[in-house]
Protein backbone atom coordinates (compact mmCIF):
# COMPACT_ATOMS: atom_id res chain seq x y z
CA UNK A 1 0.00 0.00 0.00
CA UNK A 2 1.28 3.07 -1.09
CA UNK A 3 1.02 7.27 -0.24
CA UNK A 4 0.42 9.18 -2.65
CA UNK A 5 0.49 13.25 -3.48
CA UNK A 6 -1.10 14.85 -6.42
CA UNK A 7 -0.29 17.81 -7.03
CA UNK A 8 -3.18 20.05 -9.01
CA UNK A 9 -5.55 17.55 -8.06
CA UNK A 10 -8.66 20.10 -8.35
CA UNK A 11 -7.52 20.23 -12.24
CA UNK A 12 -8.71 18.14 -15.34
CA UNK A 13 -6.05 15.64 -14.80
CA UNK A 14 -5.43 15.67 -11.32
CA UNK A 15 -9.03 14.70 -11.23
CA UNK A 16 -8.27 12.27 -13.76
CA UNK A 17 -5.99 10.81 -11.67
CA UNK A 18 -7.77 10.47 -8.66
CA UNK A 19 -10.60 8.40 -10.71
CA UNK A 20 -7.82 6.32 -12.05
CA UNK A 21 -6.50 5.14 -8.32
CA UNK A 22 -10.03 3.89 -7.97
CA UNK A 23 -10.87 2.32 -11.13
CA UNK A 24 -7.75 0.85 -11.75
CA UNK A 25 -7.13 -0.59 -7.56
CA UNK A 26 -4.12 1.31 -6.95
CA UNK A 27 -2.87 0.01 -3.62
CA UNK A 28 -3.34 3.54 -1.83
CA UNK A 29 -3.14 3.92 1.55
CA UNK A 30 -2.81 7.90 2.14
CA UNK A 31 -4.16 10.10 -0.42
CA UNK A 32 -2.36 13.90 -0.44
CA UNK A 33 -4.21 15.96 -2.50
CA UNK A 34 -2.71 19.66 -2.99
CA UNK A 35 -3.85 22.66 -5.52
CA UNK A 36 -3.59 26.67 -5.55
CA UNK A 37 -4.53 28.27 -2.15
CA UNK A 38 -8.33 29.28 -3.89
CA UNK A 39 -8.78 25.16 -3.25
CA UNK A 40 -7.51 24.72 0.04
CA UNK A 41 -9.76 23.10 2.32
CA UNK A 42 -11.66 21.70 -0.42
CA UNK A 43 -12.71 18.02 -0.37
CA UNK A 44 -12.44 15.52 -2.87
CA UNK A 45 -13.27 11.86 -2.95
CA UNK A 46 -11.17 8.59 -3.84
CA UNK A 47 -11.99 5.21 -2.78
CA UNK A 48 -14.98 6.42 -0.98
CA UNK A 49 -13.33 8.59 1.14
CA UNK A 50 -12.79 11.88 1.49
CA UNK A 51 -9.68 13.62 1.35
CA UNK A 52 -8.54 17.50 2.15
CA UNK A 53 -6.90 19.55 -0.36
CA UNK A 54 -3.39 22.03 0.74
CA UNK A 55 -1.01 24.10 -0.68
CA UNK A 56 2.47 23.71 -1.16
CA UNK A 57 4.55 23.71 1.47
CA UNK A 58 7.99 22.82 3.12
CA UNK A 59 8.41 19.55 3.65
CA UNK A 60 4.59 18.51 2.21
CA UNK A 61 5.87 15.50 0.35
CA UNK A 62 7.23 13.96 3.59
CA UNK A 63 7.00 10.27 3.93
CA UNK A 64 5.40 10.09 0.45
CA UNK A 65 6.12 6.99 -2.17
CA UNK A 66 4.99 8.76 -5.41
CA UNK A 67 3.93 12.27 -6.39
CA UNK A 68 2.02 12.60 -9.55
CA UNK A 69 2.38 16.44 -10.64
CA UNK A 70 0.19 17.98 -13.08
CA UNK A 71 -0.22 21.88 -12.06
CA UNK A 72 2.01 23.11 -14.88
CA UNK A 73 5.81 23.95 -15.65
CA UNK A 74 6.75 26.28 -13.02
CA UNK A 75 5.26 24.53 -10.18
CA UNK A 76 7.27 20.60 -11.39
CA UNK A 77 10.13 22.99 -11.57
CA UNK A 78 9.99 24.22 -8.07
CA UNK A 79 8.53 21.33 -6.50
CA UNK A 80 9.71 18.07 -7.93
CA UNK A 81 12.73 18.23 -6.89
CA UNK A 82 11.50 18.69 -3.33
CA UNK A 83 9.11 15.20 -3.92
CA UNK A 84 12.33 13.53 -5.16
CA UNK A 85 14.54 14.73 -2.11
CA UNK A 86 12.03 13.65 0.22
CA UNK A 87 12.73 9.89 -1.35
CA UNK A 88 9.45 9.63 -3.33
CA UNK A 89 8.86 8.99 -7.22
CA UNK A 90 7.70 12.84 -8.69
CA UNK A 91 6.00 11.50 -12.24
CA UNK A 92 5.43 14.77 -13.77
CA UNK A 93 3.00 15.93 -16.47
CA UNK A 94 4.53 19.30 -17.41
CA UNK A 95 7.10 19.85 -19.71
CA UNK A 96 9.59 20.99 -17.35
CA UNK A 97 12.07 18.06 -17.38
CA UNK A 98 10.73 16.19 -20.58
CA UNK A 99 14.13 16.90 -22.41
CA UNK A 100 16.22 16.97 -19.67
CA UNK A 101 19.16 14.23 -20.97
CA UNK A 102 19.03 13.30 -16.78
CA UNK A 103 15.43 12.42 -16.57
CA UNK A 104 13.25 9.51 -18.08
CA UNK A 105 10.03 10.62 -20.88
CA UNK A 106 8.32 7.37 -20.66
CA UNK A 107 4.86 5.83 -22.19
CA UNK A 108 5.30 2.40 -20.55
CA UNK A 109 4.41 0.14 -23.50
CA UNK A 110 7.02 2.09 -25.73
CA UNK A 111 10.00 2.74 -23.39
CA UNK A 112 8.75 1.54 -20.03
CA UNK A 113 11.85 -1.02 -19.75
CA UNK A 114 13.75 2.41 -18.86
CA UNK A 115 12.02 2.68 -15.24
CA UNK A 116 14.22 1.67 -12.11
CA UNK A 117 12.39 0.79 -9.37
CA UNK A 118 15.01 1.31 -6.78
CA UNK A 119 15.90 4.84 -8.37
CA UNK A 120 13.37 7.35 -6.40
CA UNK A 121 13.75 10.13 -9.42
CA UNK A 122 11.50 12.53 -11.68
CA UNK A 123 10.06 10.72 -14.38
CA UNK A 124 8.22 12.99 -17.24
CA UNK A 125 5.39 12.16 -18.75
CA UNK A 126 5.32 13.04 -22.00
CA UNK A 127 3.59 15.75 -23.65
CA UNK A 128 -0.41 14.41 -24.97
CA UNK A 129 -0.08 14.69 -28.70
CA UNK A 130 3.34 12.96 -28.31
CA UNK A 131 2.41 10.01 -26.71
CA UNK A 132 -0.69 9.30 -29.05
CA UNK A 133 1.72 9.56 -32.10
CA UNK A 134 5.22 7.45 -30.19
CA UNK A 135 2.52 5.01 -29.73
CA UNK A 136 1.45 4.09 -33.02
CA UNK A 137 4.98 4.52 -34.22
CA UNK A 138 6.53 2.08 -32.31
CA UNK A 139 5.71 -0.90 -33.90
CA UNK A 140 7.08 0.60 -37.49
CA UNK A 141 10.47 1.57 -35.97
CA UNK A 142 11.43 -1.85 -37.57
CA UNK A 143 10.88 -0.89 -41.12
CA UNK A 144 13.08 2.71 -40.68
CA UNK A 145 11.13 5.67 -39.39
CA UNK A 146 12.88 8.11 -42.36
CA UNK A 147 10.76 10.92 -41.98
CA UNK A 148 7.51 11.72 -40.09
CA UNK A 149 4.82 14.85 -40.43
CA UNK A 150 1.78 15.39 -38.53
CA UNK A 151 -0.88 17.61 -38.32
CA UNK A 152 -3.00 17.49 -35.26
CA UNK A 153 -6.61 18.55 -34.03
CA UNK A 154 -6.29 19.20 -30.44
CA UNK A 155 -9.58 19.54 -28.03
CA UNK A 156 -9.89 22.31 -26.04
CA UNK A 157 -9.57 19.95 -22.53
CA UNK A 158 -5.89 19.61 -23.18
CA UNK A 159 -5.53 23.65 -21.93
CA UNK A 160 -6.90 22.82 -19.13
CA UNK A 161 -10.65 22.54 -16.57
CA UNK A 162 -11.14 26.33 -17.78
CA UNK A 163 -10.59 25.58 -21.33
CA UNK A 164 -13.44 23.19 -21.97
CA UNK A 165 -16.11 25.83 -20.35
CA UNK A 166 -15.23 28.60 -22.13
CA UNK A 167 -15.90 26.87 -25.29
CA UNK A 168 -19.28 26.05 -23.82
CA UNK A 169 -19.94 29.58 -22.86
CA UNK A 170 -18.97 30.80 -26.41
CA UNK A 171 -20.47 28.34 -28.00
CA UNK A 172 -23.74 29.57 -26.47
CA UNK A 173 -23.21 33.15 -27.28
CA UNK A 174 -22.62 32.38 -30.36
CA UNK A 175 -25.87 30.41 -30.80
CA UNK A 176 -27.76 32.94 -29.32
CA UNK A 177 -26.74 35.76 -31.49
CA UNK A 178 -24.74 37.28 -28.95
CA UNK A 179 -21.19 38.66 -28.81
CA UNK A 180 -18.60 36.50 -28.20
CA UNK A 181 -16.43 37.09 -25.27
CA UNK A 182 -12.88 36.18 -26.08
CA UNK A 183 -11.50 38.21 -22.77
CA UNK A 184 -10.46 35.57 -20.79
CA UNK A 185 -7.34 35.04 -23.35
CA UNK A 186 -7.47 31.40 -22.61
CA UNK A 187 -7.29 30.92 -26.43
CA UNK A 188 -5.50 33.72 -28.83
CA UNK A 189 -9.09 34.05 -31.01
CA UNK A 190 -12.90 32.99 -30.17
CA UNK A 191 -12.64 28.85 -30.54
CA UNK A 192 -16.63 28.36 -31.12
CA UNK A 193 -16.81 27.46 -34.45
CA UNK A 194 -13.38 28.44 -35.45
CA UNK A 195 -9.92 26.47 -35.41
CA UNK A 196 -6.72 27.54 -34.38
CA UNK A 197 -3.44 27.37 -35.89
CA UNK A 198 -1.37 28.05 -33.00
CA UNK A 199 -0.95 25.88 -29.19
CA UNK A 200 1.49 27.60 -27.69
CA UNK A 201 3.59 30.50 -28.40
CA UNK A 202 5.11 31.06 -31.49
CA UNK A 203 9.28 31.03 -31.99
CA UNK A 204 11.37 32.62 -34.70
CA UNK A 205 11.48 29.64 -36.97
CA UNK A 206 7.77 29.92 -37.38
CA UNK A 207 6.97 26.56 -35.07
CA UNK A 208 4.43 26.74 -32.15
CA UNK A 209 5.55 24.92 -28.78
CA UNK A 210 3.50 22.26 -29.06
CA UNK A 211 4.61 21.37 -32.51
CA UNK A 212 8.48 21.62 -31.04
CA UNK A 213 7.31 19.53 -27.96
CA UNK A 214 6.22 16.77 -30.19
CA UNK A 215 9.03 16.64 -32.51
CA UNK A 216 11.78 16.76 -29.75
CA UNK A 217 9.69 14.54 -27.57
CA UNK A 218 8.96 11.94 -30.11
CA UNK A 219 12.52 10.95 -31.05
CA UNK A 220 13.57 10.68 -27.69
CA UNK A 221 10.83 8.47 -26.43
CA UNK A 222 11.55 6.18 -29.72
CA UNK A 223 15.22 6.03 -28.66
CA UNK A 224 15.93 7.29 -32.86
CA UNK A 225 16.36 10.17 -34.87
CA UNK A 226 13.97 10.77 -36.53
CA UNK A 227 13.30 13.36 -39.76
CA UNK A 228 10.35 15.37 -38.23
CA UNK A 229 7.60 18.20 -38.87
CA UNK A 230 4.63 19.11 -36.63
CA UNK A 231 1.86 21.52 -37.37
CA UNK A 232 -0.94 22.04 -34.52
CA UNK A 233 -4.39 23.00 -34.42
CA UNK A 234 -6.62 23.49 -31.31
CA UNK A 235 -10.32 22.96 -32.64
CA UNK A 236 -13.67 23.43 -30.62
CA UNK A 237 -13.98 19.51 -29.44
CA UNK A 238 -14.41 19.23 -25.79
CA UNK A 239 -12.23 16.08 -25.32
CA UNK A 240 -9.62 14.21 -27.47
CA UNK A 241 -7.00 14.60 -29.81
CA UNK A 242 -6.38 13.75 -33.38
CA UNK A 243 -3.73 13.53 -35.82
CA UNK A 244 -3.44 13.30 -39.41
CA UNK A 245 -0.17 11.48 -40.03
CA UNK A 246 2.33 10.90 -42.87
CA UNK A 247 5.35 8.66 -42.39
CA UNK A 248 7.92 7.21 -44.88
CA UNK A 249 9.72 4.00 -44.12
CA UNK A 250 13.00 3.17 -45.30
CA UNK A 251 11.09 -0.16 -46.51
CA UNK A 252 9.13 -1.19 -48.85
CA UNK A 253 6.24 -3.08 -47.41
CA UNK A 254 2.89 -4.06 -48.24
CA UNK A 255 -0.53 -3.22 -46.64
CA UNK A 256 -0.94 -6.27 -44.22
CA UNK A 257 2.74 -5.91 -43.04
CA UNK A 258 1.86 -2.44 -41.95
CA UNK A 259 -1.32 -3.07 -40.49
CA UNK A 260 -0.52 -6.52 -38.26
CA UNK A 261 2.58 -4.32 -37.03
CA UNK A 262 0.75 -2.02 -35.65
CA UNK A 263 -1.71 -4.20 -34.12
CA UNK A 264 1.07 -5.99 -32.41
CA UNK A 265 1.54 -2.59 -30.44
CA UNK A 266 0.19 -2.96 -26.66
CA UNK A 267 -2.07 -0.19 -26.55
CA UNK A 268 -3.21 0.76 -29.62
CA UNK A 269 -6.46 -0.50 -31.91
CA UNK A 270 -6.56 -0.75 -35.25
CA UNK A 271 -9.77 0.23 -37.15
CA UNK A 272 -9.94 -0.84 -40.98
CA UNK A 273 -11.68 -0.32 -43.99
CA UNK A 274 -14.01 2.56 -44.62
CA UNK A 275 -14.65 3.05 -40.77
CA UNK A 276 -12.19 4.91 -38.32
CA UNK A 277 -12.14 6.55 -34.71
CA UNK A 278 -12.79 9.86 -34.03
CA UNK A 279 -12.12 11.89 -30.66
CA UNK A 280 -15.91 11.33 -29.75
CA UNK A 281 -14.95 7.53 -30.34
CA UNK A 282 -12.40 7.79 -28.27
CA UNK A 283 -13.63 9.72 -25.60
CA UNK A 284 -12.98 7.79 -21.95
CA UNK A 285 -10.95 5.06 -23.67
CA UNK A 286 -7.29 3.78 -22.79
CA UNK A 287 -6.00 2.78 -26.11
CA UNK A 288 -4.88 4.90 -28.88
CA UNK A 289 -6.81 4.07 -32.34
CA UNK A 290 -5.72 4.28 -35.42
CA UNK A 291 -7.76 4.35 -38.36
CA UNK A 292 -7.71 5.01 -42.43
CA UNK A 293 -4.62 3.78 -42.97
CA UNK A 294 -3.60 3.80 -46.70
CA UNK A 295 -0.33 4.18 -48.91
CA UNK A 296 0.42 7.88 -50.51
CA UNK A 297 1.63 8.90 -53.57
CA UNK A 298 4.89 9.47 -52.31
CA UNK A 299 7.18 5.82 -52.18
CA UNK A 300 6.92 4.29 -48.79
CA UNK A 301 4.84 6.53 -47.31
CA UNK A 302 1.72 5.83 -45.52
CA UNK A 303 -0.98 8.41 -44.01
CA UNK A 304 -2.79 7.33 -41.22
CA UNK A 305 -5.18 9.02 -38.49
CA UNK A 306 -4.81 8.76 -34.84
CA UNK A 307 -7.01 9.07 -31.94
CA UNK A 308 -6.60 8.94 -28.12
CA UNK A 309 -8.25 10.62 -25.22
CA UNK A 310 -5.60 13.44 -24.54
CA UNK A 311 -6.23 13.34 -20.36
CA UNK A 312 -6.14 9.74 -20.18
CA UNK A 313 -3.62 8.05 -22.41
CA UNK A 314 -2.10 11.67 -23.04
CA UNK A 315 -2.11 12.38 -19.43
CA UNK A 316 -3.16 10.97 -16.49
CA UNK A 317 -3.44 7.42 -17.36
CA UNK A 318 0.36 7.20 -18.77
CA UNK A 319 1.29 8.64 -15.53
CA UNK A 320 -0.62 5.81 -13.53
CA UNK A 321 0.87 3.50 -16.08
CA UNK A 322 4.23 4.02 -14.97
CA UNK A 323 3.54 3.93 -11.37
CA UNK A 324 2.03 0.90 -11.66
CA UNK A 325 5.36 -0.25 -13.42
CA UNK A 326 7.58 1.23 -10.56
CA UNK A 327 5.04 -0.34 -7.52
CA UNK A 328 2.68 -3.50 -9.20
N1 LIG B 1 -5.04 18.81 -20.21
C1 LIG B 1 -4.29 17.95 -20.90
O1 LIG B 1 -4.72 17.33 -21.88
C2 LIG B 1 -2.86 17.71 -20.49
C3 LIG B 1 -2.17 16.66 -21.10
C4 LIG B 1 -0.83 16.43 -20.76
C5 LIG B 1 -0.22 17.23 -19.83
N2 LIG B 1 -0.92 18.24 -19.23
C6 LIG B 1 -0.22 19.06 -18.25
O2 LIG B 1 -0.80 18.81 -16.97
C7 LIG B 1 -0.71 19.98 -16.18
C8 LIG B 1 -2.09 20.36 -15.67
O3 LIG B 1 -2.97 20.55 -16.74
P1 LIG B 1 -4.55 20.56 -16.58
O4 LIG B 1 -5.04 20.51 -17.97
O5 LIG B 1 -5.01 19.57 -15.58
O6 LIG B 1 -4.78 22.06 -16.01
P2 LIG B 1 -5.98 22.62 -15.10
O7 LIG B 1 -7.23 21.87 -15.33
O8 LIG B 1 -5.99 24.07 -15.36
O9 LIG B 1 -5.48 22.34 -13.60
C9 LIG B 1 -4.42 23.04 -13.02
C10 LIG B 1 -4.21 22.56 -11.60
O10 LIG B 1 -3.07 23.22 -11.06
C11 LIG B 1 -3.43 23.74 -9.77
N3 LIG B 1 -2.62 24.85 -9.37
C12 LIG B 1 -2.61 26.11 -9.86
N4 LIG B 1 -1.76 26.89 -9.15
C13 LIG B 1 -1.21 26.09 -8.20
C14 LIG B 1 -0.27 26.29 -7.17
N5 LIG B 1 0.29 27.49 -6.96
N6 LIG B 1 0.05 25.25 -6.35
C15 LIG B 1 -0.51 24.02 -6.56
N7 LIG B 1 -1.42 23.76 -7.52
C16 LIG B 1 -1.76 24.80 -8.34
C17 LIG B 1 -4.89 24.11 -9.94
O11 LIG B 1 -5.47 24.29 -8.66
P3 LIG B 1 -6.78 25.23 -8.44
O12 LIG B 1 -7.97 24.43 -8.85
O13 LIG B 1 -6.76 25.49 -6.97
O14 LIG B 1 -6.57 26.47 -9.27
C18 LIG B 1 -5.39 22.87 -10.66
O15 LIG B 1 -5.55 21.81 -9.77
C19 LIG B 1 -0.04 21.05 -17.07
O16 LIG B 1 1.34 21.01 -16.84
C20 LIG B 1 -0.35 20.55 -18.47
O17 LIG B 1 0.59 21.01 -19.42
C21 LIG B 1 -2.23 18.49 -19.53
Amino acid sequence: MYKVGVVGATGIVGQSFLKLIEERNFPLKELRPFASENSVGRKLKCNSQDWTVSALSEGCFDGLDVVFFSSGDDISKAWAPKAEAAGAFAIDNSAAFRMSKDHKLVVPEVNGHLLDKTKKEIIANPNCSTIQLAVALNPLKKFGLKDVRVASYQSVSGAGIAAKQELINQLKQAIANEKVDTSSGIFTKQIAFNSIPQIGSFKDDGFCTEEIKIMSETPKILGTDINMSAFTVRVPTLNGHAEAVWVTLDKDITKDEFINTLKSQEGLEVIEGDDYPTVLFNDGKNEVYVGRIHKDRQPNTWLFWVTADNILKGAALNGIQIAEKLFC
